[in-house]
């Protein structure tokens, strides 16, 4: 696509997203590449590798059962997800829907990532649906840790999997593990983000593999909103956008913000 097609694009999602009252941004790994993280799928994933060091499939390695079974092997792999975090910035694309959401309270972002760099970027209204690889949590007893403060972060790997200071029990991060289900606040806050008419819908950076990623973007097009996609490369939900972009997100939001800022 012509740059002069993306300008048109641009200026179309900046002009709505200034009269919008209501907006959605769902984001996924990809708004974090250019801050330096590894996204799970396509180019450099994470789960690129078909199988770990151990013989199991990665989404085996980080499942409930296993970690059930065998925390060691799953704290090995969370483990690289936590250190993949260590010194990562928001970028522009973070920072922009946190400036928007400063300029209208109805902004909402819906996450899937663990790396907390939108709430690092001054976003509020955020759902973690995913969780936060920096909290922890005893699997015993409950009592809540920090990465920092039970680890000393994910600099220096401890031996794992790590215990907890009370009760001897192993502690994990409080992240959903595949085969989890969502925590019963996160299905509430999904079920509040439905009840609302988005006038934009943005989903930037994702794969859109889980069906409450993709429900809210495909029934915003279902009620004739703007549902923007940013991802260089098509999803899932690519035939429910208005409008697509096939630049970075950080690229996309330099150029939206701009354009927005002056309109
Ligand atoms: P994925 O790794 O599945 O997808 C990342 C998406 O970002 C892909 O569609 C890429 O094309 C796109 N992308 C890459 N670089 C980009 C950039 N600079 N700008 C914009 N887009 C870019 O990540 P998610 O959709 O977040 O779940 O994956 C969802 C979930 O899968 C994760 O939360 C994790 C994983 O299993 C759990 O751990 C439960």
């Amino acid at each position: 696509m012509a740059a002069e097609e993306f300008s048109e694009i641009i200026a179309e999602v900046a002009c709505r997203l200034k009269s919008a009252d209501r907006v959605l941004f769902i984001t996924g790994a990809g708004v974090s590449a250019e801050s330096g993280l590894p996204t799970y799928r396509g180019v450099g994933g994470l789960y690129n590798r078909q199988q770990t060091e151990e013989g199991v499939p990665i989404e085996a390695a980080l499942s409930g059962r296993m970690f059930a079974a065998y925390p060691e092997l799953t704290w090995k792999y969370l483990w690289e997800i936590g250190a993949a975090c260590v010194g990562a910035e928001p970028n522009a694309a973070h920072r922009f829907m946190a400036e928007l959401e400063s300029d209208k309270a109805q902004t909402w972002v819906l996450t899937q990532n663990v790396d907390g760099l939108h709430r690092a970027a001054g976003s509020v209204n955020l759902v973690e649906v995913h969780g936060r690889a920096s909290d922890l949590f005893c699997a015993g007893c409950r009592k809540e840790f920090t990465a920092s403060d039970l680890l000393g972060g994910f600099q220096s790997k401890p031996v794992l999997p790590p215990v907890c200071r009370e009760c001897g029990a192993v502690v994990r991060p409080n992240v959903v593990l595949f085969e989890e289900a969502l925590p019963q606040q996160v299905c509430e806050s999904l079920e509040r983000l439905a009840g609302i008419d988005f006038d934009v819908v943005l989903a930037i950076g994702t794969s859109a593999v889980f069906p409450y990623i993709a429900q809210p973007f495909a029934a915003a097009s279902y009620r004739g909103r703007m549902t923007v996609e940013i991802n260089p490369c098509e999803t899932e939900i690519s035939d429910f956008a208005s409008h697509r972009l096939s630049i970075s997100a950080a690229e996309a939001a330099e150029w939206i913000g701009k354009t927005y800022r002056s309109t």
